[in-house]
């Protein structure tokens, strides 16, 4: 049984219930599990923790590359199991527990979470749980729908569990391309030339004795949860299509752009969606997640290559796509998120990166993360990674949120993710606010006149007027800069409109 699945024959004696396999976590373990924006992570023997843990209760620090689907956050939070959790989230149970102080949560940039255990500036995995699609004749690991950090909490930890998940097709074999850099300082330049470049390995090279136990499961990925364009986010894509057709003109990109970043979420995907109504082709991706509109680009004949480090699909696209996967595995690539997110090979190529901005402020500093500048949504996942080292750093917004009582255009933002410094372009669905070469007070007129929802329009214009009174390089009325969010905190509106 399973020899297609476990080739390495030594290996059969190993597989065991979900339920005895999470037995060997233990109290206080730190534990590295794959999974990455939904997409490849281990199922069932996180679902036999929580299990465990409601009888027998422990604690553990929580590892992934980033967020989980099947609702495994909110299990595990419920049964009291994370203490510590890192580096991104999207569950709601996650994120009250994280908010009420209960679960400590480290927010951190998706590219440097492996750097810090390769380095032992963190916690040492003890345990990797790591959902593959097979184990080699060689015992090495076969990843599913994402890389994420699968590879290097496979190389790093003491002991491996492996979750051989029969829903995921075998297919994926030959897709991954997993190249783990070498230690500081005598590391070697990262050889990713191009998007499409391989570089690395198909399999997670470890020592087959590592492996302590294999479970096997048979549960898909949960479905993406994007909500289809709106008026909105066309309008947004609109203002981008625009804007890359006028750096054509002006000779600064050609008609297939650079390689494409596009972040997490509803506004990111109808961004990419946008590119289908324009006349670029011959498009790239260099990315973390590869959404539906990734394939979509594909069907248009508008994009020839995209690299990723997962891919979250809705269920209608995840059928389409492996009904018929050959027409797509040679498109694509899967790797480890520090290298599908390394500042050196993002500034080498030139990506444009195009993530999504909870608010940003009238000089441009943007804040991705904390709503009123205390409550964690997400984290800022891997939009550091790109906004710093981007060819273009793009962040796009609603121009408010909550039916009009949020302004996503601030005085001051209330928490500051991405600086002023890494951030080129803005886009609202009212325009798009070129900022490259402007000074604070010149960035300022421009994001008011192009960005700004009309009702919130001119109230920010008199704060910038009277801050201008005021004086200074970046102008500011220090009583005032975050009266908008004291309001909204206080009333449910950011003004009386
Ligand atoms: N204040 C408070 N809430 C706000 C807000 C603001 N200024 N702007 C948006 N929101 C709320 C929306 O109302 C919505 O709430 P709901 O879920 O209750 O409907 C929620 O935030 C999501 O906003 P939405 O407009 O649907 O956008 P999205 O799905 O594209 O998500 C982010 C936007 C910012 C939350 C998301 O992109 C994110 O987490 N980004 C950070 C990580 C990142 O950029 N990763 C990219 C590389 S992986």
């Amino acid at each position: 049984m399973y020899q297609d699945r476990i080739r390495l024959a030594s290996l059969h004696s190993k597989i065991m219930t979900a339920a005895d396999a999470a037995a060997l976590i233990e109290d206080g373990m730190t534990v590295g599990m794959s999974g990455f924006t939904r997409a490849g992570e281990a199922k069932a023997v996180p679902q036999a923790l929580a299990v465990r843990a409601r009888l027998h209760p422990l604690q553990i620090s929580l590892m992934t590359g980033a967020s989980l689907g099947n609702d495994l956050d909110k299990q595990l939070t419920e049964a009291g199991v994370l203490a510590r959790r890192m580096p991104f989230q999207v569950d709601s149970t996650l994120r009250r527990a994280i908010n009420d102080g209960q679960v400590m949560f480290i927010d951190q940039h998706l590219s440097d979470t492996v750097e810090q255990l390769r380095n032992r500036q963190i916690k040492a995995v003890d345990l990797a749980v790591i959902e593959c699609v097979a184990i080699t004749a060689e015992g090495h690991l076969v990843l599913s729908t994402s890389v994420g950090n699968s590879a290097s909490f496979a190389i790093l930890a003491k002991q491996v569990i492996v979750e051989i998940n029969l829903a995921q097709p075998l297919e994926l074999e030959g897709l991954h391309d997993v190249y783990i850099p070498s230690y500081r300082p005598t590391r070697l330049p990262i050889p990713v030339l191009k998007a499409d470049s391989r570089i690395g390995n198909t399999a997670v090279q470890i020592d087959p004795a590592k492996i302590v136990g294999i479970v096997i499961s048979n549960q898909t990925d949960s479905p993406s949860t994007v909500l289809p364009p709106d008026a909105d986010t066309q309008a947004i894509a609109g203002h981008l299509v625009e804007f890359f057709k006028s750096e054509v003109s002006a000779g600064r990109l050609e008609n297939n752009l650079m390689p494409l970043q596009a972040g997490i979420g509803t506004i990111a995907n109808a961004v990419m969606h946008g590119l289908l109504d324009s006349p670029f082709h011959d498009m790239t991706m260099y990315s973390e997640v590869l959404q539906d509109s990734t394939f979509d680009l594909f069907d248009a004949g508008k994009l020839s290559f995209a690299s990723g480090s997962s891919m979250t699909l809705s269920a209608s696209k995840h059928a389409e796509v492996f009904a018929d996967f050959s027409r797509y595995k040679s498109r694509l690539v899967l790797r480890p998120q520090e290298i599908s997110n390394h500042p050196e090979v993002i500034r080498r190529l030139g990506i444009i990166g195009i993530n999504t901005a909870l608010e940003f402020d009238i000089y441009g500093n943007v804040n991705s993360t904390h709503v009123c500048g205390t409550r964690m949504m997400n984290g800022i996942g891997g939009s550091g990674d790109f906004a710093r080292n981007a060819h273009l750093a793009i962040f796009v917004s609603k121009s408010i949120a909550k039916g009009g009582a949020i302004s996503s255009v601030v005085p001051m933002v209330s928490h500051v993710d991405h600086t002023e410094h890494d951030v080129d372009i803005l886009v609202t669905e009212q325009g798009l606010a070129d900022l490259r070469g402007l000074a604070p007070r010149e960035r300022a007129r421009v994001i008011i006149d192009n960005c700004v929802h009309p009702s919130y329009r001119t109230a920010l214009q008199d704060y910038f007027e009277a801050a201008c009174v005021r004086g200074g390089h970046t102008p500011h009325l220090l009583r005032d800069a975050l009266a908008w969010h004291s309001n909204l905190e206080e009333t449910g509106y950011m003004l009386a409109l």
